[in-house]
């Protein structure tokens, strides 16, 4: 068994941004230039918008973040994403979901400006992705295909099971995994809510990927022996013995299932980190799409 370092793998990614953003700046031209909304001020959501803009200090990127209240109205909201889709000194920007009830999120996704939506969350970036266009895929996905790439995991002719079917990670995910393309060229079966008798699918997959959001729900009678295993799930445990109250705990029982597995994904130290590095490399191809009107490359073919 061996444990996919999420953290080792995207400490490189970001080098090697960091090293790119390093010649743009000595070229005298302006470093690339993230922000992000956030709207309301929900725990795992503060965590995720200040993880993005750590990173962007630490390589050089510029950042920007844009609160605003929960009970913001939708019109403001939408003014601000206007707003930062006219500035010209911001390449990408992002508006951390989930929004409060009263808010579209399709409404919102949809005014971001698709050259600047970095989360590859807009229909138009969304429907570039099903045709296999360049566009920015969406950030989850596109840093588990950098990772499976960057340890050389063999995915060609290999049954990938994908489980949970959201727009952001379960159905890019299985594009991208079916794609002739390296990694690649998977058989995949998309399993969901409704699928019946799912530990059988999930017992059949040589490479499984986990985006349902309950806690250790993946046990290991439900995975083949020496199956890869990425665990998508990040979820907050209320634990009083733990400084801040609560642990992050993934789809799969990690300690029973990694044992029968042949790669794993730790939670947390794995895909969330990837997630990251992904966001920033969006960014920076976003940057690169206005400083030479080049159309942004796409981690796959
Ligand atoms: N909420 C959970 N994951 C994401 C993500 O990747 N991007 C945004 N904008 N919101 C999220």
């Amino acid at each position: 068994m061996m444990i996919l370092d999420g953290k080792r793998i995207s400490d490189e990614v970001k080098a090697e941004l960091a090293v790119a953003v390093r010649d743009m700046v000595a070229r005298g031209e302006r470093p690339p230039h993230l922000a992000a909304i956030l709207v309301g001020n929900d725990g795992a959501s503060e965590t995720y918008v200040a993880s993005k803009v750590k990173s962007c200090k630490e390589i050089g990127f510029a950042s920007t973040l844009v609160r605003l209240p929960a009970d913001v109205s939708e019109d403001r909201l939408l003014a601000e994403v206007a707003r930062i889709n006219a500035d010209e000194t911001i390449d990408g920007l992002i508006v951390q979901l989930p929004l409060p009830k009263h808010i579209n999120e399709e409404r919102v996704t949809e005014a971001v400006l698709s050259s600047k939506d970095v989360d590859g969350f807009h229909p138009v970036n969304l429907g570039k992705l099903v045709l296999g266009m360049p566009t920015f895929v969406s950030a989850t996905p596109a840093g588990i295909m950098e990772m499976l790439k960057r340890y050389g995991i063999e995915t060609s002719g290999k049954h990938c099971v994908v489980v949970g079917r959201s727009n952001i990670v379960g159905t890019p995910m299985s594009i991208l995994l079916s794609r002739n393309s390296n990694p690649g060229n998977c058989t995949v079966t998309l399993c969901h809510s409704r699928t019946k008798d799912l530990a059988s699918f999930t017992r059949s997959a040589d490479i499984l990927v986990v985006a349902l959001g309950r806690p250790e729900f993946i046990k290991a009678d439900m995975v083949k022996e020496g199956a890869v295993v990425i665990d998508v799930g990040i979820t907050r445990l209320e634990d009083p013995s733990s400084t801040k109250g609560y642990r992050i705990v993934g789809d799969v029982a990690f300690d029973e299932v990694a044992p029968k597995s042949s790669f794993i994904t730790p939670v947390p130290g794995g895909v969330g980190r990837m997630t990251i590095a992904a966001l920033l490399n969006n960014t920076m191809l976003a940057k690169a799409q206005f400083s030479s009107n080049q159309k942004p490359q796409c981690h796959v073919n």
